[in-house]
Parts: structure tokens; sequence; C-alpha cells
């Protein structure tokens, strides 16, 4: 519908965590859950946008939505995928928690335990929001941050880094804030303009409130 803030805008979202393999059976994850993510994408649909979700593992459903979804494990494949619909993207939020390290060499065989210790080298991986940022022309970039500690700091650093219009700060040591939760109490950093501080929500509004801060204070 013509009337919807985001009709016919192009939204593309990525979501949860990424896996990166240890040996065919194991792999290196972290407690994303995807919720925030999938409601920031099924939110935009809502709102009339063309929506593309780069998804890691989760068992977070989105079905019923015009979504395109692209399940993805690692990071390499996270990046790639990013990178293709990147382009012909009006908005990217980038709301996966990419693993930073991977290993080098995963193991083609499931590795047996010995008595010795096991040792797992690791390198890093690439941050795929920067490499967006470095790409960025019309598009409008927002990232997620989540800290413990001097968060507005390590926020507005990241903005700056990787050429984001805003950041959306989420700090652990908000009780209603974080991975596998269902509420979550964000901070929106811009480039300029005061940082907003929103109260707890549920991730529903939460997703809500980004989509807003983008149609209020950019042209899209
Ligand atoms: O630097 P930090 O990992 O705290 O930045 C968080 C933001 O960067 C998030 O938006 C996250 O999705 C993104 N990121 C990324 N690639 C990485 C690490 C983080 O795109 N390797």
């Amino acid at each position: 519908q013509k009337n919807l803030p985001l009709f016919g805008k192009k939204v593309l979202v990525s979501a949860g965590p990424t896996y990166e393999k240890i040996d065919p059976v194991r792999f290196i994850g972290n407690f994303s859950s995807g919720k925030m993510g999938i409601e920031i994408a099924k939110n935009a649909a809502k709102n009339g946008a063309d929506v593309t979700l780069v998804c890691g593992p989760s068992k977070e459903k989105s079905d019923g939505y015009n979504i395109q979804r692209i399940d993805v494990v690692s990071a390499e494949e996270m990046k790639s995928e990013m990178e293709s619909h990147f382009e012909n993207s009006d908005i990217v939020i980038m709301s996966a928690a990419v693993a930073d390290y991977k290993v080098i060499n995963p193991a083609t065989e499931k590795i047996k335990k010995s008595e010795s210790e096991l040792i797992i080298h690791l390198t890093k991986n690439p941050d795929i929001l920067k490499g967006l940022g470095e790409k960025k022309t019309h598009q409008i970039l927002v990232g997620f941050a989540l800290e413990t500690n001097n968060e507005m700091e390590f926020a507005k650093g990241k903005l700056e880094k990787k050429n984001l219009d805003f950041i959306v700060l989420n700090s652990l040591q908000d009780e209603e804030a974080g991975f596998q939760k269902d509420t979550n109490k964000i901070t929106i950093i811009s480039r300029n303009g005061e940082p907003v501080i929103y109260k707890a929500k549920n991730k529903t509004e939460v997703a809500q409130d980004i989509l807003n801060f983008i149609v209020e204070n950019y042209k899209i």
C-alpha cells in the first residue's frame, strides 16, 4: 500500500549469530537468538518495504511476512550475501552477532578426544559492517553495539570507524536487554544530534522505534 511509510523501499537486515566450523560436527557460536533482527525485518515488511533478511542459525520464524529470507551459517557466508544485496538497498540494518573469530583450517574429519589439551587456532573474521561502510553511497547504514562497559564512547567510535548513520546501543548492564530476551532497552546514537534513550520494551516495539527513527530523521 502506497500510504505505508516504507512503501517500495528496499530494506536489508542481518540477524542471528554466526557459527564457525571446528570440524564436521562442532562449531564456535554465540547466544544471539536472532529475535531483534527478525522483528526489524517483520516490522519493515509490515510498513511496506521489500525486505531481504540474511539470517544466521536461529529457530525464530519469519513465515507469513513478505520477507526474502536467506539462511546462512558462517560470517563469510553472511558477508557474501550482505555484499551482493547492498548496492540495491535503501536501508541496511546489521543486527547480527557476527563471530569475531573463525577457525583456521577446520578439520575435515571429526576430531577425536585424546589425553592432551586441544588447541584450536583462530583468525579474525572480516568486519562485514565496516566493509559495507566503505562501499556506502545512498544507503542508510545502521549498526548495533552490545557493550558491558564504557558503552557510549565505544559506540561513538564505531559510528565513525564503520561509517554508519547511526548505531543502536544495547547494554548488557540492563536487565531487560540482550541475547535470548524478548525485551530490549536501546539508545540510538547518530552523527548529528543527542543520543535518544528509549524505555525497555518488547523487541517488536523496539524494532518499530528503530524504523520510526529512520522515517523521521532521514530522507528516504
Ligand atoms: O565492533 P563490534 O563487533 O562491536 O560492532 C558491532 C556491529 O558490527 C554490529 O552491527 C555487527 O553486526 C557488526 N559486525 C560485523 N562484522 C563483524 C563483527 C561485527 O558486521 N565481524
